[in-house]
């Protein structure tokens, strides 16, 4: 039975939030007269002692305590004696780690925002740096139009934004307090539930106490969240994969985010980014395990809910790790720019932009410049050349009013500075993007 039951391993990583509750809940009693301001007083003596043990490392966890919760008064008991008894007045543990563990929720969702916000100002840096470096745009991977890195950078910039306010939202609904729920059905002491929610931060005590100890939806938006990040990261993390592959050579990773291989000298290997990639397989894991674990369950608190913190443990440890190691690999990373802008250009990438020449300067119908273009990319790769480098009276046998006007809008540059619609890849929107998110992230 105890090694089913016992949770203290686990639950541990809770100590600061059950001792912040227990504190509110101590001095709500007091305030309300349920129990002595003098028990009280040796209640909040024995939590300070109880913090500084576990701080110093000396605190005893012990299995036979089975959770953080019964660990704290136990302990409690042995330094002050009767009075810790009190404690528990107008509470259950299931009002109590529902509490505990929204708070540790709240936490973490915090930290990462934080930790995303850097990630984006990582991007921000090195796509300042680079708003005009060329590169190929993919579709399908393979080449479409050309772009530049800063604008591929603010993609994941945009990205990671939408992901640092889900978890800002997700926090926004969490940040109500179900201390006060008891057991289920509330308490018939005057507590003051209005009061232990504001010590602990949260706006306002959650309205149904079933409710209050049984849902972990909290927990599942956050991990949701989490899988979300996780997925964007991945993506980034598969192309930095792609991109420092020699037959790529795009990025340069730094050695302290490369590895070494014991037998074949030349390998860099991105492990950091291939185990970030692999995280995402940790964290939505996470967030299925949850799921599984709450579907189904009847009303109020069931002790299948003691199995809702490794997973949210794991997803933010993962997630964290994964955040942190990506934002290092963009700051170190070297873009190997002479390459990359080779690369824009081939695969014939402006080909869309002889087929809007057509159409702005001659007035073609888009589908007849279309067919034009692909007649030229034929002749071209017959030739063995690029687009630009076609000759004029090749171009003229296809159409007979093309000028040579139109080699200024088939060079990669020539593309990328054409593209100036709102949010395109142009230098002077890319800078203009920066410019904004800058200025939101300062
Ligand atoms: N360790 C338990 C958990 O994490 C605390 C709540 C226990 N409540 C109960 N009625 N057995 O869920």
């Amino acid at each position: 039975m105890q090694a089913i039951n016992v949770s203290i391993d686990v639950d541990r990583r809770l100590w600061a939030q059950d001792l912040a509750g227990s504190r509110a809940h101590a001095a709500m009693l007091a305030d309300r007269q349920i129990i002595s301001s003098e028990a009280v007083g040796q209640i909040l003596q024995g939590l300070d002692r109880i913090e500084a043990e576990i701080r110093e490392g000396t605190f005893p966890f012990r299995a036979e305590f089975e959770d953080i919760h019964m660990n704290v008064e136990a302990r409690l008991k042995e330094l002050i004696g009767e009075a810790a008894g009190r404690l528990h007045t107008a509470r259950s543990r299931n009002d109590q780690v529902a509490t505990d563990f929204r708070l540790w929720v709240r936490d973490a969702c915090d930290a990462t925002v934080a930790m995303i916000e850097d990630l984006q100002k990582a991007l921000l840096e090195t796509a300042e740096a680079h708003a005009d470096a060329l590169m190929p745009g993919f579709t399908h991977l393979q080449p479409a139009q050309p772009v530049t890195f800063g604008h591929h950078l603010m993609a994941y910039v945009e990205m990671f934004g939408r992901d640092a306010s889900r978890f800002s939202d997700a926090r926004k609904r969490m940040n109500e307090s179900p201390l006060g729920s008891a057991a289920l059905a509330g308490s018939p002491f005057p507590i003051d539930r209005e009061q232990t929610a504001k010590a602990l931060g949260f706006d306002r005590p959650m309205a149904n106490s079933l409710d209050g100890v049984s849902d972990r939806d909290f927990a599942l938006e956050s991990l949701a969240a989490a899988s979300i990040c996780a997925g964007h990261l991945s993506r980034l993390a598969e192309e930095m994969v792609i991109w420092t592959t020699p037959q790529f050579g795009f990025v340069k990773l730094s050695d302290a985010f490369s590895t070494g291989s014991s037998i074949m000298p030349q390998k860099r290997n991105p492990d950091a980014a291939e185990l970030v990639r692999a995280k995402t397989g940790r964290i939505n894991g996470a967030f299925v395990a949850l799921t599984m674990v709450m579907k189904g369950l009847p009303l109020a608190y069931s002790k299948d809910m003691q199995e809702d913190k490794p997973p949210v443990f794991e997803a933010f440890d993962s997630l964290e790790l994964a955040l942190k190691a990506m934002a290092g690999m963009v700051r170190d990373l070297e873009p190997q720019r002479e390459r990359m802008a080779a690369a824009a250009g081939a695969g014939f990438s402006t080909a869309t932009d002889l087929a809007d020449w057509l159409v702005r300067e001659l007035n073609l119908p888009f589908r007849e410049a279309h067919h034009v273009t692909g007649r030229a990319v034929k002749r071209a790769e017959a030739l063995g050349v690029d687009l630009a480098q076609l000759p004029l009276q090749e171009l003229q046998s296809l159409e007979a009013r093309v000028t040579s006007d139109v080699y200024k809008v088939l060079t990669p540059e020539a593309s990328c500075a054409s593209r100036t619609s709102y949010g395109g890849t142009a230098p002077t929107q890319v800078r203009s993007q920066i410019a904004r998110w800058k200025e939101r992230l300062s």
